[in-house]
Order: C-alpha cells, then structure tokens, then sequence
C-alpha cells in the first residue's frame, strides 16, 4: 500500500473579510444578548403587575395564591388586595373542607360580623342556609330526592304531602297509631333485634309520620309557651321531617322518658351503629344552630346505609350533607 502524500496548503483569509466576520459575530452576540435581556425586563415588569405577584408579595403562600386566583374573580382578588395586608380569613376560608365557591362572600361577610365563630362553623353555618335566620328564605324540597329528600327550616313539604309507602309500625316496637314508609320500618326492624340481642333493652317508636294537621297541632301547642319554644323544639307545619315518614322518634321500653333515655346505654348504643341501619342522629349536641334545633335524642332520620355511614364518618348533620353533596 502506498502512503498517500498530504500537502498541507494553508488558506489565509482575506484580513478584511476577517476583520467583518468578527464584528459581525460580535454584534450579532450583543444583539441577542440586548434582546434577551429587553424581553426579558418586559416580562419581570409585567409579571410586577399580575395578581400572583401582588398576593406573593402580601405574604400569601403559593398553594394559596394559585387558589385563590383559580377559584375567585378578578373583582373578590381587588377586594384582598386593596386591605394591603396578608389577611387569614381569606386562606382560613378557601381551605376549609367544606368550602363551596358559590357561598365565598357569604362566608367572608358572615365571619366578618361574627369573629368568635369558627371557620369550620362559619362554613356550615352558610352552606345549610342559617346565615341569615331560620325561615328566612324557604323553597319546597325536591321530592324527586327520595330517602335522601331534605326538610328543615329551609325546605318544606306542602300540605297535601303524603308518601306513598305508609305503613304501620308493629305494635312490638310502636306505640298506638304509629306509620312509616316501609324501608323505614324494615330497618328499623333489624336494629330493633340487634339492640336487643346486645343490650336486652326493647326499642320504642314514639311519633313516626305525621300529616301537615299533625304537625301543626304540636307545633301549636308548644307555641303556647313561646315562639322561641316552639321553634326549637317543634317544625312548623310542613317543615318537618316527620312529614317525609323518613324520620322516627326513639326510645325504650326500660327508658321510656326522654331524659332518662339521653343517659342509657341504648343511645349511646344508637349513637354509634343507627348508621349501620341507615339511620342518623338528626339532631346532635353542638350542632344546634345548624340544625335549628336543640339536641333530640330520639329523633332519628333514615338515608340508607351508605350516606348514613358517610354522615357518621364525617360527623355533619344532614343539612351540612345536603348543602356540600347534593345541593352543589
Ligand atoms: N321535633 C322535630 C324537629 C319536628 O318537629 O319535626
Ligand atoms: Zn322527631
């Protein structure tokens, strides 16, 4: 093989063609360079401008900040803005578990006029509608809701409502005249054997359905104390969940006076696995002004096993369910 022979040839450059590809290389660095750093100065300046910078810089979070800009508008943005100071009522408010973006400046004008409220409270207190006083704005409840359907101090029946699946309640476990819808009186059942299988103590229906004349017959008679009497321990007619044949009042045959039946082992019993049956506490301590009533230990409302479940898991009323699941 023969070695091939490399001439090596230099090529010198014209000096001024150089001379021109350097400038040019140059000014076309600096050039990149100017534009870069002029874009880049615009969008700082812009960015100085927009919303995010402007909570940033009032000392909201980031999570907060990318909240509160993807759920309120620009308006309720000006409002925190222009107070010119970090405020927690608004990342309180926003982060709360049950916040619902359509009631936002109802919470924040509710919390506002009553600071010793928690936020937990300000929230259920909007959604199920007490904001404003009971009674105060009413609606007729959608009876296309079927067991899950609502009746309190918002939602009413009319006065021909009636559900069609009466039945009576056996005299084993009901006093005289006592009538609910069916699936109401099957589970019912089960738990009537189950407490006292466990306990040896005999379930008691008191009041089950009760017609609109019923109910404004009770609600009468106590208004005879007072309004404020009647209203917190009485539906007036049409806005009681005895009228849906949904609802059972409960105690025993051992604990026949409702008092003694608060401190027995039954409702304890009943607190803890009514759920399991489809049946809720309706009306718990500490939740009296959400559900407009005092603490009503034998009150008892069917939603079936599932929600039933969910509603003890949770530990909300059936108003503060409704508003968050299925009034969204
Ligand atoms: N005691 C309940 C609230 C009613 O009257 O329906
Ligand atoms: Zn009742």
């Amino acid at each position: 093989m023969t070695k091939r022979k490399h001439s090596k040839r230099r090529y010198r450059l014209n000096p001024q063609f150089t001379r021109f590809i350097i400038y040019f290389l140059v000014f076309l660095a600096l050039g990149i360079y100017g534009v870069t750093n002029i874009s880049k100065a615009v969008a700082d300046m812009k960015y100085k401008e927009s919303n995010e910078y402007k909570l940033l810089s009032l000392g909201y979070s980031e999570t907060d900040t990318k909240k509160l800009l993807e759920i309120l508008n620009s308006e309720d943005i000006q409002t925190i803005l222009d107070e010119g100071e970090y405020n927690e009522l608004y990342p309180q408010i926003i982060n709360q578990k049950y916040f619902l973006v359509k009631n936002y400046k109802d919470y924040v004008a509710y919390k506002v006029d009553n600071e010793d409220i928690p936020y937990e409270k300000v929230i259920a207190i909007v959604n199920v509608k007490a904001a404003n006083g009971w009674y105060s704005i009413t609606e007729n409840t959608n009876i296309a809701d079927g067991n899950l359907m609502i009746v309190n101090k918002f939602y009413s029946l009319s006065s021909s409502y009636s559900p069609e699946d009466l039945e009576n309640v056996s005299l084993q476990y009901a006093y005289a005249d006592n009538k609910a819808s069916a699936i109401v009186i099957q589970a019912f059942e089960q738990m009537y054997y189950d407490v006292l299988d466990n306990l040896n103590v005999h379930l008691m229906v008191n009041s089950s359905y009760r017609s609109y004349e019923d109910q404004e017959e009770i609600y009468n008679d106590y208004k005879n104390v007072s309004l404020k009497y009647a209203d917190s321990y009485a539906a007036r007619p049409g806005y009681s969940e005895h009228q849906t044949g949904l609802a059972l009042d409960i105690t025993s045959l051992e604990h026949k006076n409702q008092k003694e039946f608060t401190s027995s082992i039954e409702y304890e019993w009943l607190k803890n696995n009514a759920h399991k049956y489809g049946f809720i506490l309706r009306y718990p301590e500490g939740k009296e002004d959400i559900t407009g009533y005092n603490n009503e230990s034998w009150h008892f409302r069917y939603v079936g096993i599932d929600v039933a479940t969910q509603i003890f898991n949770e530990q909300i009323t059936f108003d503060e369910y409704y508003a968050y699941y299925l009034d969204k």
